[in-house]
């Protein structure tokens, strides 16, 4: 039944049609209102996901509100989600204009109500399937793939990967400068609940392929070998591409107490023309840490040639026909394996217990 209306001023109908979409405050209710095709609309601005806000979002060709934290759609005059979705709908509410003003009815608003949506692919528990151990190359090397060019970092990591094989591991080799994937986009500056894993882009732009290395990373591989030149005594740029878009996987490992990287091993090989190789090694370790990964006894390798050379046609030479380096490589490889394969045997827990974890990175203190 019908309430008494309330009726609420948000503004003037001139100055809010300039905005497709926007959201305003009726009293204490924050509401996503629309003007388009000359009809206003006025929903919820809570989205039924994680509570994104709908009016800071975009309107499709159909008149449905795309939240900005994972595209989550509603109509925007009916509050209803879209097709297929129906049931999953937003509250909306009566409005008009009166005396050039756009008035909200907040007493009479449609009912809220939530069906839930099939997890993304990727939201899976990470289980670990029966097999032999499985090991991840990542190539971070950034180059013309029409004129491709010898690398020195991708030369050691084929090496170590077929030494993996030799082992009787599975390999699966991702080079970053064949995947079309975006930037992060800052979603864990909207909120932290905008940046949960999976990825609020994988989740919105199904096209994205850094789906490939979550894949890999958070599901299939138990040790990775990230591989890097050096660029200016730092990791490669794809590298940094690759390891903000990570940043939903620490979030959720410093959020949640369930970690999804679990038993995992990760070793590097990190190769320049000049120099910097330990803060090149720290960062990697440290980033790796952080989103749970183990190492073996000695979990880098790497070369360059100093400050001094710029004689790069020389360091080229050096590394594809060092024998040092390539044995170095599959060593590194077979230590990754070893600790992987005692891992899966001894199934450690996958964190730490509540109240233990004060001065991890996200945990505030005094919190447990
Ligand atoms: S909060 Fe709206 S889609 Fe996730």
């Amino acid at each position: 039944m019908a309430r008494e209306p309330d009726w609420i001023d948000v503004g003037a109908a001139d100055e809010l049609k300039h905005r497709e979409l926007q959201p305003v405050a009726a009293r204490a209710t924050r509401v996503a209102l629309s003007f388009r095709d000359g009809q206003w609309g006025a929903v919820s601005n809570a989205c039924n996901h994680v509570g994104g806000p709908l009016g800071e979002g975009d309107i499709d060709a159909n008149g449905y509100i795309r939240c900005p934290w994972h595209g989550w759609k509603f109509h925007c005059r009916t509050g209803l989600g879209e097709p297929g979705f129906e049931d999953d709908r937003v509250p909306a509410f009566p409005v008009r204009t009166e005396g050039g003003r756009v008035l909200v009815d907040i007493a009479n608003p449609t009912k809220r109500h939530k069906k839930p949506h099939a997890p993304h692919p990727l939201a899976r528990k990470p289980v670990r399937e029966p097999g032999p151990l499985r090991m991840a190359g990542i190539s971070t090397t950034a180059m013309d793939a029409g004129h491709p060019r010898f690398s020195g970092s991708d030369h050691l990591l084929e090496h170590a990967l077929a030494a993996a094989r030799e082992k009787g591991a599975e390999t699966r080799l991702i080079k970053l400068n064949d995947l079309k994937f975006r930037p992060c986009e800052g979603y864990f500056s909207k909120s932290l609940r905008a940046c949960t894993w999976p990825c609020s882009i994988t989740q919105m732009h199904p096209n994205d392929q850094m789906d490939q290395v979550y894949e890999a990373l958070v599901h299939w591989a138990d040790a990775v070998i990230v591989a890097t030149p050096i660029r200016w005594g730092a990791p490669s740029s794809l590298y940094y591409k690759m390891a903000e878009r990570l940043n939903c996987v620490q979030v959720d490992v410093a959020t949640k107490e369930e970690q999804i990287i679990c038993n995992k091993v990760a070793g590097f090989i990190i190769v320049g023309g000049q120099d910097n190789i330990q803060g090149v090694a720290g960062q990697m370790l440290s980033f790796f840490g952080e989103l749970g990964f183990h190492f073996p006894q000695f979990p880098y390798i790497a070369h360059s040639r100093g400050w001094s050379h710029e004689d790069m046609e020389n360091n080229v030479r050096i590394v594809r026909d060092s024998k040092a380096l390539a044995e170095g490589a599959a060593a590194l490889a077979e230590r990754c394996l070893a600790i992987a394969g005692r891992l899966i045997v001894h199934d450690q827990p996958p964190a730490p217990p509540v109240g233990m974890r004060g001065g991890m990175k996200g945990r505030p203190i005094g919190a447990d």
